[in-house]
């Protein structure tokens, strides 16, 4: 029997209620990539069984929407979700989210190979959280863990992402019935590399969250590189033991794997079907122009500066292309973002004026831009261009691949991809199918792979990469996590 999500609990809610419940008109499900991987295996809730939803209330009219408990049905294109929304005051929301999850844990957690606050002028030192951030963390986490104790009839729990990575160990010291599945995903850090950011605290708040995750049955992270350095941070910090299948915690095996997350080509090839071309890719045609695009959420992990700075000196060694590069604004409020933001302007002016002396449009903004408009810029690109300095996947590969599966193989685009980034690792960046893995600290490097890239060099997006991103997608990689996470117990 094909394996479904029982109950699902993740920070973001499945929807956002931006709109007030007179206005009838349709809130827009939450983006991001763990939405999207996991929507395949949500089953329809039928009144009895099915999925569930349990997420953090965090649109303007949520709570319109929901019965006194946070739940509601919600009408999705897969059928009705039953869909529960826990609440919480700004002072908690901002200790839990502001301070641990996305000052500490998101900077410190891609640190896998490059100390990267020293490599980048911009790039955050995570930040040991205070005692009042650490404890709304704690009191977020609980509050997931108690709802899915209030869940009956023992299902399985399927646990996602570092904001709620104590809740494994919560469920477990509260005698949850069923198997619980933890899915990292975004990268575990290196404890050498983190080394710097590990004093003072931050070791045993680290610990605290490995511990944690290691509460779950089943802990699942996106490549074999990830697993290894859980491993071993396991085994430092908590005394977890190697053993066949995973790790020995007091006694208990916790099952440990890599799971890389992939996308729903089916969505992708629809929008890249439907889309109309943007203005900027028809103008850049219009001019003769190859067209390299980088889209991405405007986050301190995606190397957009460093991108900048290759395309500039591309530019100024007078290669000729049009640049169309969107950053979706993104944790507006968190203050870990803010250098990021002066950063990119500063490279952005630089290469406006470099293109400028060559005669080429260049586009850099902050700007939430529709998924058609996404989809139709990686259909039509010829270099896609993305530079993470690491990152758990990172999606815009994969899509790109598919959204060009609808050119002739001969005029598809080359994507570059960050050397740190699990698409890189997965799908092998050697340039042979039309992937190529470039490091973002390099910049020689980049500007070569940039350049060759425009000449369709080492090789354009092949069929074999296409049909791989096919044979690994969304659906296939939450069947399998479901499936384990059934055996593990
Ligand atoms: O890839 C998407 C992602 O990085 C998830 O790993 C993560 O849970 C989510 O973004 C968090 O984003 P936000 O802070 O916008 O909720």
């Amino acid at each position: 029997m094909t394996a479904r999500a029982q109950l699902i609990l993740a920070n973001r809610a499945f929807l956002d209620h931006e709109a007030p419940r007179w206005a009838d008109s349709p809130s827009s499900a939450s983006s991001g990539g763990l939405l999207a991987a996991v929507r395949p295996v949500i089953a329809p809730w039928d009144g009895r069984s099915g999925t569930t939803w349990i997420g953090v209330g965090m649109g303007r009219y949520d709570r319109e929407w929901v019965d006194e408990r946070g739940f509601e049905i919600l009408d999705t294109p897969r059928g009705p979700l039953r869909h529960r929304r826990l609440f919480f005051g700004s002072a908690i929301w901002q200790g839990h989210y502001g301070e641990v999850a996305n000052s500490f844990t998101w900077p410190l957690f891609h640190l896998v190979r490059v100390d990267l606050p020293r490599a980048t002028p911009y790039y955050p030192a995570p930040v040991l959280p205070t005692e009042s951030g650490w404890h709304s963390f704690v009191v977020v986490n609980r509050a997931f863990a108690e709802a899915a104790c209030e869940e009956g009839g023992a299902p399985s729990c399927w646990v996602h992402d570092y904001q709620l990575a104590l809740v494994p160990g919560m469920l477990r010291a509260r005698g949850f019935g069923g198997p619980i599945g933890f899915f990292l995903h975004i990268p575990f850090p290196s404890l050498a590399v983190a080394a710097p950011y590990l004093e003072g605290g931050s070791r045993e708040r680290l610990r605290a969250i490995v511990e944690g995750m290691l509460g779950a049955d089943l802990v699942g992270l996106q490549t074999t590189d990830d697993v290894a350095r859980f491993v071993e941070a396991a085994g430092e910090l908590c005394d977890a033991r190697p053993t066949a299948g995973g790790l020995s915690v007091g006694g208990r095996l916790v099952r440990v794997g890599a799971y890389p997350v992939g996308i729903d080509p089916e969505e992708v090839l629809a929008a890249a079907k439907r889309a109309k071309p943007v203005t900027r890719v028809g103008m850049a045609r219009e001019l003769g122009l190859p067209v390299v695009v980088g889209l991405e959420r405007g986050d301190f992990t995606k190397g957009i500066p460093e991108r900048l700075r290759a395309i500039a000196e591309a530019y100024r060694r007078g290669v000729r292309f049009a640049y169309v590069g969107i950053a979706s604004p993104t944790r507006e409020g968190v203050e870990a973002y803010g250098a990021l933001e002066v950063a990119i302007e500063r490279e952005a002016a630089r290469a406006r004026e470099a293109a400028y002396w060559v005669g080429c449009p260049f586009t850099q903004v902050r700007a939430s831009i529709g998924w058609d408009d996404v989809v139709s810029l990686q259909r039509d690109a010829d270099v896609v261009f993305t530079s993470s300095l690491a990152d758990g996947m990172n999606l815009v590969p994969l899509q790109a691949a598919v959204a060009q599966s609808l050119r002739p193989a001969g005029e598809r685009a080359v994507v570059l991809a960050g050397v740190d980034a699990g698409v890189a690792k997965v799908y092998g960046g050697d340039g042979s199918r039309g992937l190529r893995a470039v490091d973002p600290l390099d910049q020689e490097s980049l500007v070569a792979a940039l350049v060759e890239g425009l000449a369709g060099q080492p090789a354009r997006i092949s069929d074999a990469f296409i049909a791989e991103v096919h044979a690994h997608d969304a659906r296939s990689w939450g069947e399998r996590f479901l499936a384990d996470l059934e055996e593990s117990c």
